[in-house]
Order: C-alpha cells, then sequence, then structure tokens
C-alpha cells in the first residue's frame, strides 16, 4: 500500500498552510495597535451594519449569484451590466480564479516586485513558475518598469500581474505602460485594491473595451473598510468574465457580505468619509517625518507607507520590533537594492498614528 504522501501532486506536496503571523498577534493580542495589514481604521456605517443585520437573519439561505450587486459593481465603473462582473471571497481569491483559468504546471506568471504576497502563493500551489521583475531603484525612489515586464515575458508566460498602485510603494504607473502591456494579448491583471483612495478617474477600466484580455480586480476591504466580510470582485469583457466565472466556487461569496458590500457600495458618504480621513493622515505622516535624516518615505496613493532608513545606519527590522515594544505593530520589509532599512506602516486612527511619528521620531534619534 502506497503512502498517502504519495498521492499528493507535487506542486502541493509539501507547502504549508500560509499563515499571517502579524494578523494572528493582533487577534491574540488586541491590546496591540494594529498598523501592519492594510486594514481600514474606520469600522464600519450603520448602513452596513443594518444589512449585515437584516441578512444574518436570512442566514439559513443559500445566496444568490449576486445579480444586484454586480450590476451595481458594473453601473459605478461603466461597464455594461453584471455580465462584466465576477464575485470573489475577497481579492485574493479572485486572483485564484483567474489564475486556475490560464496556468498549468509549468508555466509562468510575472509580477513586479516588491509586491503584494498572494500572486506568488497562487502561482505556487498551481504549479506555476513565478517571474519577479524588479521596478527601477531610482533618485531614491521605486519606479514601475514595463521594459523590465515585456523583457520577462517568454513563450510559457500566462499571465501578468500588476498592482496599481502598487504595494508596498503606494505610486501608480503610467497609463501608456498599461497599453504596452496590454498589447502582448497576454491576460493582464491589473489589481487596483486600493484605487478608490486616488479615485476611480485612476482606473484603468477603460482598457477592457480594447483589449478582452485586460482585468482589472477590486476588493472592499480597504477603502470600504470591509477586510473581515471578504469581497472582491474582478471587471472584464463579458466574454471572458463568463468564461472565468464557470471555474468559480458556487455560492463563494455567502448572504451576509454580498449585502454589506452592495450597503458600502450604495453609501458614497461614508467612502468619502474613509478616503478623506485616510488621505488627510497620509499627508500628515509624511510631512511629520520628512525631518527624519536619512530615513526616505515613498509617498503613497494608499492607506499605507513604505519607508527605508537604511541610510540612518539603521535597519527597518530593528524599527519594527521598536515600534512593537510601544504596542504598534508594523510591517517589515525584506532587505532589497542593497538596502535594509525598508519597513511599511499602514494608517491607524488618528492617535495611532501620533504616537507611530513618536516611535518613528524617537528611534531613529537615539
Ligand atoms: C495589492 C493588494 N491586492 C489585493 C489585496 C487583498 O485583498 P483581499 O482582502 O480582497 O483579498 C491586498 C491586501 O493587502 C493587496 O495589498
Amino acid at each position: 500500500m502506497k503512502n498517502i504522501q504519495d498521492y499528493f501532486v507535487p506542486w502541493v506536496k509539501g507547502i504549508p498552510m500560509y499563515v499571517s503571523s502579524h494578523i494572528e498577534l493582533a487577534w491574540r493580542e488586541p491590546g496591540l495597535h494594529r498598523m501592519m495589514s492594510n486594514e481600514n481604521p474606520i469600522p464600519p456605517s450603520p448602513k452596513v451594519l443594518e444589512a449585515i443585520q437584516k441578512y444574518g437573519q436570512m442566514a439559513n439561505r443559500y445566496p444568490d449569484q449576486g445579480l444586484i450587486v454586480r450590476s451595481k459593481i458594473a453601473e459605478i465603473n461603466g461597464l455594461d451590466g453584471p455580465e462584466n462582473v465576477m464575485l470573489g471571497n475577497g481579492s485574493s481569491e479572485v486572483f485564484d480564479n483567474i489564475f486556475r483559468c490560464f496556468l498549468e504546471p509549468g508555466q509562468e506568471v510575472i509580477q513586479h516586485t516588491p509586491c503584494f504576497g498572494i500572486y506568488k502563493l497562487r502561482c505556487n500551489i498551481l504549479g506555476g513558475k513565478l517571474i519577479s521583475a524588479p521596478m527601477r531603484y531610482e533618485n531614491r525612489q521605486l519606479e514601475f518598469d514595463a521594459d523590465a515586464i515585456l523583457a520577462a515575458v517568454t513563450d510559457k508566460t500566462k499571465i501578468i500581474v500588476v498592482a496599481n498602485p502598487n504595494n508596498p510603494t503606494g505610486n501608480f504607473m503610467d497609463a501608456k505602460d498599461f497599453v504596452k502591456i496590454a498589447r502582448t494579448g497576454i491576460p493582464f491583471v491589473v489589481d487596483e485594491a486600493y484605487v478608490e483612495f486616488a479615485g476611480l478617474e485612476m482606473s484603468q477600466v477603460g482598457l477592457i473595451e480594447k483589449y478582452p484580455n485586460v482585468l482589472i480586480t477590486r476588493t472592499l476591504s480597504k477603502a470600504y473598510g470591509l477586510a473581515g466580510m471578504r469581497f472582491g470582485y474582478a471587471l472584464g469583457d463579458e466574454e471572458v468574465i463568463g468564461q472565468i466565472s464557470a471555474a468559480l466556487l458556487p455560492w463563494n461569496v455567502g448572504t451576509i457580505p454580498m449585502w454589506a458590500a452592495l450597503a458600502a457600495l450604495e453609501d458614497a458618504a461614508a467612502l468619502e468619509e474613509r478616503v478623506k480621513f485616510n488621505n488627510s493622515e497620509v499627508d500628515f505622516i509624511e510631512e511629520s517625518l520628512s525631518d527624519v535624516k536619512g530615513l526616505d518615505i515613498f509617498h503613497s496613493h494608499a492607506n499605507y507607507i513604505l519607508f527605508d532608513g537604511t541610510d540612518t545606519g539603521k535597519k527597518g527590522a530593528d524599527m519594527v520590533a521598536f515600534a512593537q515594544e510601544r504596542g504598534l505593530i508594523l510591517r517589515p520589509q525584506s532587505p532589497m537594492y542593497g538596502r535594509d532599512g525598508w519597513f511599511r506602516i499602514t494608517l491607524g486612527d488618528k492617535a495611532e498614528n501620533r504616537m507611530l511619528i513618536e516611535a518613528v521620531k524617537e528611534f531613529y534619534s537615539r
């Protein structure tokens, strides 16, 4: 008799369950301040809470395919209708579903690094090969490099993914570079998880009409502040979305998240409040820390800020450890470009942001 271990597909065997240690820590120790996972510090609006309560009473029923919320999403984005929208259990599931539709073992996904970690995880679990095209480090900033992405294309490339704005760098790629990549015809996923902070004018959704290989992904985890609800979506050409949706797990999005999402999407004032608060606090933090000598700030169009303190002579990992002693969970960033001073913060509430500023100033003045 063979051992069950011999039955696992080789690309799954040996891969550990993904656990975010910082999120585990935050739930285990609720007294710590969560400034690490790009969550929204503002709890759901009364309208969203009302929808949660209302549809909680129908939790004994299966959800439908979400035609109403998909229609609302299409309307917000100037698309024809629900056929242009696929829902997911967070945008992480949306990537998973897209990847499963295009990627066979041994084929390649190109990502632009540094970036969000889920693309790699989903690629690995399908036996794909992740190819990293690095951003350009220039004038103490990290710049998108569409030519590096194009140079990484091979006949095995099945997906290109770019986050816009990018996490952790917080900047946008130029519109003309999106066209350059879209023109290859390769499935091109533009991850717009944070785009609402800058406004939908910054979206690349307009590319879909001319380039059906472009898929836009979004989430309600960030500007809308519903990370715990798990609701994301993809926008695309009707036929493409239809085909990808065939691979969805039936009832992947529950009744409560679906209706809570609709309430959030209809509550324009609540979104505006969150966006305004975030953007003014980003400005405040960046301004407050601009006089720390040797600390490079990467101006953010989202709800996190990347810093590089290499030129202070101190390591980013030590900054993160110092903040944690003060009760703030920040995010370390592995050394890159020969520099080890990187760390990323997520915006908190007003008091938390001021605690952060104080901790950063104190760490670099010691
Ligand atoms: C660039 C980017 N895309 C997507 C997500 C994931 O969002 P979701 O909660 O929708 O799975 C994140 C979360 O941090 C992110 O940084």
